[in-house]
Order: C-alpha cells, then sequence, then structure tokens
C-alpha cells in the first residue's frame, strides 16, 4: 500500500509522541531529536498504551508495567515489572518518511 500521510510534523515536536491509526493498527509516532520513528503502539505484554507511557530519549516505556521499547528499531530493551518477568515480544517498526511538514508511514 506504501507510504500513508498519518500526522504533521508539526504536531509532534522533539521528544514527544503520538498515536495514529492505520489499516485498523495503532501506531506510535516519536520524534527523536528531529528524527521520527514509528512502531506498534500496544506493548506486547498486555496490550498498554505506549503513547501513554514516556519517552526518554530513544526509548519509550510502558506505562503499565514498565517493558521498554528502542523507538528506533521496535526491540524490547527492558521487560515488564511483573511477576515472573515474562518474555515479551518486540514491537513491529515501521518505515517512516517526511516530506514537506507531513509525515508518512508504510505498513509494507
Ligand atoms: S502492558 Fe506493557 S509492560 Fe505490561
Amino acid at each position: 500500500m506504501g507510504f500513508v500521510k498519518v500526522a504533521e510534523a508539526s504536531e509532534i515536536p522533539s521528544g514527544k509522541v503520538k498515536k495514529v491509526e492505520l489499516e485498523g493498527k495503532e501506531i506510535l509516532i516519536a520524534n527523536v531529536d528531529g528524527k521520527y520513528y514509528a512502531i506498534g503502539n500496544k506493548c506486547t505484554h498486555m496490550g498498554g498504551d505506549l503513547s501513554k507511557g514516556s519517552l526518554s530519549g530513544n526509548i519509550v516505556t510502558c506505562p503499565r508495567h514498565k517493558a521498554t521499547f528502542d523507538i528506533t528499531s521496535g526491540k524490547v530493551v527492558s521487560g515488564p515489572k511483573f511477576p515472573l518477568s515474562p518474555k515479551i515480544k518486540d514491537e513491529k517498526s515501521y518505515k517512516v518518511k517526511v516530506e514537506g511538514n507531513d509525515i508518512l508511514v508504510s505498513t509494507d
């Protein structure tokens, strides 16, 4: 399906995130020092809303049990603070490009 506009760059200042929906999927867009990244927004542990978590540098922390993901790759950095410390999957990472003030994401 290629790249689709999901947001405007001016909506997401550096250090901020925004949740968007594309093809029925929730995607988290983040601005890290002027570069934009996109990963799945639902935590792979128990579906926490990562857009309500915190972003520090390129690390996003789930608001529910504090699992952390690298926004640049979707990879798990640390698992949930949860009994038995379950292993969780990486988030899907999406390609992002910026055209003028438009942020486009590809789900391919
Ligand atoms: S739902 Fe995200 S760490 Fe549990």
